[in-house]
């Protein structure tokens, strides 16, 4: 399953806020409707978001008309804004957008059209790069995963939030490929549902041992012994190893530490910010009010409350046991740890 896929000129999303009861498809060769689907979060998901910035990125380019550089270059830096402004807190968007101009500086005497076909080029390798990474993601976690496990997670981590197979999710399907016989409890992940609606379905397709529970469940089931690890994937994580994720995951880390189960996070090392120090430096997206007072297009709350919503929270490091990435299992000191993760990939670079 392709969330998203460039297919000749356009490029076509899997429309998430519909699923799972409807399978619906936005095809287009506009960088504005791709930045109104992250926007939207008709696309979503860390690295899922890198991979459609950076999709909506070459699309630009393609919409644009003439030889002259200096116009191109004018162009995409407006694209870049647009692309830029749609969800601030997953670093991938930003990494992917980066990427992208990294290619204009490598080949700046190219032509304009010899440009546009770099530019495609770097969208589609930046989406199969993904696939990999979270393929080995898979493999390094399930490791940490003992056999008949009770495993607890958040939000959706699965192969609609990136290239493909998932972050946490991998290491759950590496887990049940490998027979582990595990048993799933997925947090229902107020307010958009993404567990509800895009954790049960991708894992009931996987056929995987899964149960659906309130976000507020989560204390009980540990103390009844129904949880051994928990694992969550991440938007941004700090060089420090704070994580930024979906709101309600710090709650699972401190409860996790409350029951001595281990708490793990799976990410690409393109969801790790190397340039931010700590947590603090995360901007934190909030979203409209109408998505806590409204569900399903009906009002459940009283008009005119105050509403406060953050999309995401900050999970301080210490309460994090390991982050697995691409690159292998990462283990406090994450002062120590993640930076000698950027210095492995400047070498591989
Ligand atoms: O608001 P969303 O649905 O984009 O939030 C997604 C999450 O918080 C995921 O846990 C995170 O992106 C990691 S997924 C691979």
């Amino acid at each position: 399953m392709k969330s998203i896929e460039w297919i000749g000129a356009k490029v076509k999303i899997i429309d998430q806020t519909r699923l799972p009861m409807e399978e619906i498809y936005i095809e287009t060769a506009d960088h504005r409707v791709v930045a109104e689907a992250i926007r939207k979060l008709k696309i979503r998901g860390a690295p899922a978001i890198g991979i459609a910035a950076a999709f909506g990125f070459a699309l630009g380019a393609c919409e644009f008309h003439g030889e002259d550089k200096g116009k191109f270059h004018e162009h995409l830096a407006r694209v870049k804004e647009t692309l830029a402004s749609t969800r601030p807190t997953a670093v991938n968007l930003f990494w992917a957008l980066e990427r992208m101009e990294r290619v204009l500086q490598t080949y700046s005497s190219g032509s304009v059209g010899a440009l546009k076909a770099l530019l495609v080029e770097e969208a589609v390798r930046i989406q199969k790069e993904d696939v990999e990474k979270c393929r080995r993601i898979g493999e390094f976690g399930v490791q940490l995963v003992p056999e008949k496990a009770g495993i607890l997670t958040h939000c959706n981590t699965g192969a609609l939030a990136t290239g493909d197979y998932g972050t946490a999710q991998s290491i759950i399907t590496s887990a049940h490929v490998h027979g582990k016989q595990i048993r799933v409890y997925v947090d229902e992940t107020r307010p958009l549902l993404q567990g509800a609606r895009l954790t049960m379905w991708e894992l009931s397709t996987l056929g995987i041992d899964a149960t659906l529970i309130t976000d507020n469940a989560a204390a009980f089931l540990m103390k009844k012994g129904f949880i051994h690890l928990v694992v969550v994937g991440a938007d941004r994580i700090a060089k420090n190893g704070d994580v930024a994720n979906k709101i309600g995951t710090y709650n699972l880390a401190v409860l996790a530490e409350k029951h001595r189960i281990p708490f793990y996070v799976a990410a690409p090392t393109s969801s790790i910010d190397f340039k931010i120090a700590n947590g603090e430096a995360i901007p934190i997206e909030e979203r409209d009010p109408s998505e806590i007072t409204e569900a399903f297009g009906k009002r459940i709350a009283p008009r005119g409350v105050k509403v406060y919503s953050p999309a995401f929270d900050i999970t301080p490091n210490e309460l994090v046991t390991a982050i697995v990435t691409e690159m292998g299992v990462c283990r406090p000191p994450f002062s120590e740890s993640i930076p000698a993760l950027e210095s492995a990939q400047e070498t591989i670079d």
